[in-house]
């Protein structure tokens, strides 16, 4: 708001949040700013913390989830803070045999790769299976005062990827076999995996979530055309099965420059651009009724001071025109980023004059 003291800490701070606000296109005061994997492996209170508490364990323990989300906030101020946990989380809860192998990704036990598969090894995810998340979510939120926290869900296909391929995948092709071939199999799996990002979404809303971001990672391995036909609606349905809660839902993936329309049009208010499109670009395939998040090259956090000021600066002009704009990286930050250096990114998008 315009009273508020010059001095003030800008990122969440404020009584109504400039992060919801740029979500809804709404008018802001200063650019809002948040990092995905802002929590991790880049700070050493976060490596410290982990010492011998393997990943998916982490996200079972709410002290160490509430810590481990907090940690980004005190450090850099940002205007949201995302809730520490992972995709696989609501997986592993329905008893599916898988595990977070550090430096490479989930790794399933048994991969799924028929119909046969699919039944027995993903039953419905009820809030029951994942108490720690409600507890967690409460737990952030009374933390955080007015920072928003943003819950989050993986996408039917990037969750069907690494339950067909069994682990990371260059260029899914299991799991493009399967949706050619078999189309009852993968109606019966990504459905599955639609209610089942739903009910995650939902059990983080209501323990106090107040937007949610749809990571669908590697939805820009398909062809718009595939993307359509296989892939769109499943989304969609997520996205849907959370519109009643009326909290701002980002959609983003790595690589969909040329998905970004149908991104936003299976039902976000916001879509996520990864550094390979340009930010105007994007506005373009995004249009004028939804909000932008992005899209800043990780690696410019390892250029010189005054190159990573002159690219961030260049995303800022761009997302001028767009109906709202939360400055974001393109993808992830890297493990190896100095944490300074993402402090000074956020004090340069936090002083970005908007008017
Ligand atoms: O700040 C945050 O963003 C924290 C929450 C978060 C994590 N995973 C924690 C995590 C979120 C939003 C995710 C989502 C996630 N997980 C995605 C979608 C986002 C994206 O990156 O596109 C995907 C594809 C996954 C699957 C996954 N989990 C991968 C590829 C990895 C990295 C493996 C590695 O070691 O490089 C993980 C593990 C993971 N998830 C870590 C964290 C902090 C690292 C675990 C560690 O500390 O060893």
């Amino acid at each position: 708001s315009k009273d508020r003291p010059k001095d003030a800490p800008k990122g969440g701070s404020t009584t109504t949040s400039t992060f919801l606000a740029a979500c809804r296109g709404e008018k802001v005061d200063h650019v809002p700013v948040w990092f995905m994997r802002q929590a991790g492996r880049s700070l050493p209170e976060y490596r410290k913390l982990r010492e011998g508490v393997p990943m998916l364990e982490s996200c079972t323990r709410p002290e160490m989830v509430v810590e481990i989300t907090m940690q980004p906030v005190r450090r850099y101020g940002v205007d949201a803070a995302i809730f520490y946990s992972d995709i696989v989380v609501p997986l592993k809860a329905i008893g599916v045999d898988l595990d977070i192998v550090p430096g490479t990704g989930p790794v399933v036990a048994k991969p799924i790769r028929t119909v046969k598969d699919v039944e027995p090894q993903l039953r419905e995810l009820t809030p029951a299976d994942v108490p720690y998340v409600t507890e967690s979510v409460r737990g952030l939120v009374s933390e955080l005062g007015t920072t928003p926290l943003i819950g989050f869900a993986g996408a039917p296909f990037t969750l069907a990827s690494y339950l067909i391929e069994g682990g990371p995948s260059r260029d899914h092709r299991l799991t493009k076999e399967l949706m050619y071939r078999d189309p009852a199999t993968w109606d019966a799996l990504l459905g599955r995996l639609a209610t089942i990002a739903a009910t995650f979404l939902r059990v983080q809303v209501k323990a106090g979530a107040k937007a949610v971001q749809l990571f669908d990672s590697w939805a820009g391995s398909l062809s718009r055309e595939d993307y359509v036909k296989y892939v769109k609606p499943y989304a969609k349905r997520v996205l849907d099965a959370v519109a009643d809660l009326d909290v701002p839902r980002i959609h983003f993936g790595v690589g969909t420059g040329e998905l970004l329309g149908e991104m936003g049009d299976a039902g976000a208010d916001v879509v996520g651009v990864d550094w390979r499109v340009s930010l105007s670009d994007a506005l373009a395939r995004v249009g004028s009724g939804r909000s932008v998040q992005g899209n800043l090259d990780p690696t410019v956090l390892f250029a010189p001071d005054e190159v990573m000021r002159a690219k961030a600066t260049a995303v800022l002009d761009a997302g001028r025109k767009a109906r709202g704009h939360v400055f974001n990286l393109g993808h992830g930050v890297l493990p190896a980023t100095d944490p300074d250096a993402l402090k000074r990114l956020v004090d340069h998008v936090h002083a970005y004059e908007v008017r």
